[in-house]
């Protein structure tokens, strides 16, 4: 699941080595691509300050520890009237150069927020975003009801086409955030937020909740998969039929299972009477590439251990865990693992 391209090796050493598909040193998007220059622009700057300084340090310790500048003190901590000069000169000079700099950082950041905003044209896709504990609800918004999609933890787009984040919250305040992509937007409770990017090349970018929401902040993250016009339409298209009907024996009796269990409670699944509201809609859960917001790979042994134990995996989370006899895990597993 890696991005296409690789981070610039400094970037990388700079992030510690982290993954290229979640970095803002590897912008995929117009919108991040703004963001990295202006960091760009800070690391150079700064860097340039920070090796200014410490040269002027260096070069005042040596001259000290030669001997030279040395002048005899008028009396006891009293420099000279041309020494005070002197240093003051040097200070008001120092004062002013680093507040021009800072207007000057501050002028570079300001005009980037407005040029990334000034990115949100008509977008050529509403996508709502809306954070709970500890997990994306994520919706296809369309005037046409029979092209609305929902999903969780996860978001196709079509590469080259601007898309809208229209973000919510359904209990506290949360934090939209793929770095590759564009910068952070709070999903805030009882308000409405936007972003938008438009990707340039297809790729699978991660993103992560970026504003601490509770015990599992760190395991709420979700997937971007930017993906060709013709990619995108299917996968849209296989997304809004109802769930696969079983088509083995085992599948079958797993569907049983998923119904007859508390599982119904909070899940659905379209085209099954399951239709619970308050946790990640499961109608084509085979298809995604993980489990509970990102935090494991969405194998059938991993889905066996959230499912048998919750809270083990992710502890706080809001899955209930219920007892499921153990011959009728593997039916359920094979039965969830194959909505595709
Ligand atoms: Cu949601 Cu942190």
């Amino acid at each position: 699941m890696r991005a296409t391209r690789s981070a610039p090796l400094l970037g990388l050493l700079l992030t510690g080595m982290a993954p290229a598909q979640q970095t803002v040193l590897d912008p995929a998007a117009v919108q991040a691509h703004r963001i990295a220059t202006l960091w760009w622009f800070f690391f150079g700057l700064l860097s340039l300050i920070f090796v200014i300084v410490i040269a002027v340090l260096l070069r005042a310790i040596a001259r000290r520890s030669r001997g030279i500048e040395q002048e005899p003190l008028e009396s006891f901590h009293v420099p000279s009237a041309a020494t005070e000069q002197k240093l003051s000169r040097t200070v008001t000079w120092a004062t002013e150069g680093t507040v021009a700099i800072l207007i000057g950082l501050v002028v570079a950041s300001v005009a980037t927020g407005k040029t990334v905003a000034r990115y949100i044209e008509a977008p050529g896709l509403t996508i709502e975003v809306q954070g709970n504990q500890w997990w994306w609800y994520v919706r296809y918004i369309d005037d046409n009801p029979q092209q609305i999609v929902v999903t969780a933890n996860e978001i196709h787009v079509p590469v080259g086409r601007s898309v809208a984040i229209r973000g919510t919250s359904n209990d506290v305040i949360h934090s939209f955030w793929v770095p590759n992509l564009n910068g952070k937007v709070d999903l805030i409770p009882s308000r409405v937020t936007y972003e938008s990017f438009r990707i340039e090349r297809p790729g699978h970018y991660r993103g992560q909740c970026a504003e601490f929401c509770g015990m599992q902040h760190a395991h709420m993250a979700l997937w971007v998969v930017a993906e060709s016009d013709e990619d995108f339409r299917k996968w849209r298209e296989a997304q809004r039929g109802v769930a696969r009907e079983p088509d083995t024996a085992e599948r079958a009796r797993g569907r049983q299972v998923f119904l007859n269990n508390g599982c119904v409670l909070c899940h659905s699944i379209a085209g099954t009477t399951a239709f619970g509201q308050n946790a990640p809609d499961l109608t084509h859960f085979g298809s995604r590439l993980t489990l509970a917001a990102g935090t494991l790979p969405n194998t059938k042994g991993n889905l066996a251990g959230w499912i048998s134990d919750p809270q083990a995996i992710k502890p706080g989370n809001h899955m209930a865990t219920i007892p499921i006899r153990a011959e009728d895990l593997q039916p359920l597993v094979e039965y969830l693992e194959s909505l595709k």
